[in-house]
């Protein structure tokens, strides 16, 4: 493994991407970036705003309002992982909370906000060493990454971990309602006009339905091995 490489990760929402992502950064000693947060982070910045709630979403004033919004990922030491800051504030778990899951593909359907993510990735990617996910690394942000993974696990299971770690972090939600959540992320992720969820022609797909964290991981490490 001699040469810095792009690794793109791709798939359905909880399918373990950042878990996967965030163990071949510190492996590899890549910068790790969940480009999902980025979107969760306009997400709540359009919340924080009244722009969007559950019966209405002002799409133009967001847009707007778009060249006043900052992202930034700074590394925290003791977490061993960059949080996520919106406009110089630490919104790292206000963004992981249902309700900005609720509302974050919506936001993620606006073209506007979609150049000024993808802009921002590939400037954050120029030097390769960089492990990214996402829905469209693969396909759009970097379509010449050396290594292109895309994941997939079946709804439930992704739904009983979403539900582990939302209940692990004190927040009051029933399972029927995340599976809500997942499902219908997934079907806006992917009907999308704008860049929508699918797998790249040569990402290599791994359903980790079955594979235990440490199985995915080694398996993934090959791949690594086999392309740097
Ligand atoms: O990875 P995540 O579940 O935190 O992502 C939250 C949402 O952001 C997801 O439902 C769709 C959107 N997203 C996107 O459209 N493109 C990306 N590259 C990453 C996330």
């Amino acid at each position: 493994m001699d040469k810095k490489i792009t690794i793109a990760i791709d798939g359905f929402s909880s399918t373990g991407k950042s878990t996967l992502a965030k163990q071949l950064a510190k492996e590899l000693g890549y910068i790790y970036v969940d480009t999902g947060a980025m979107y969760r982070a306009v997400a709540l910045y359009a919340m924080q705003h009244d722009f969007i709630s559950e019966t209405h979403f002002d799409k133009e004033s967001l847009v707007a309002k778009l060249p006043k919004v900052t992202l930034q990922f700074l590394f925290n030491p003791e977490l061993g992982f960059a949080e996520m800051y919106l406009n110089e504030v630490n919104v790292e778990t206000e963004i992981r909370t249902l309700a900005v899951s609720n509302f974050v593909s919506k936001v993620a359907e606006v073209s506007e906000v979609r150049s000024k993510l993808v802009e921002q990735q590939q400037h954050m990617g120029e030097n390769k060493g960089i492990v990214m996910d996402g829905r469209d690394i693969g396909t759009v942000v970097f379509k010449d990454a050396e290594l292109k993974l895309f994941m997939t696990a079946s709804s439930e299971t992704r739904a009983k971990r979403r539900y582990q770690e939302l209940i692990e972090k004190g927040q009051e939600v029933t399972y029927e309602d995340v599976l809500k959540n997942v499902e219908e992320r997934d079907y806006i992720d992917t009907h999308r006009e704008d860049s929508p969820l699918v797998k790249a022609s040569d990402a290599i797909e791994i359903d980790n339905s079955q594979l235990s964290i440490s199985e995915q991981f080694q398996k993934v490490l090959e791949l690594v091995k086999s392309v740097s």
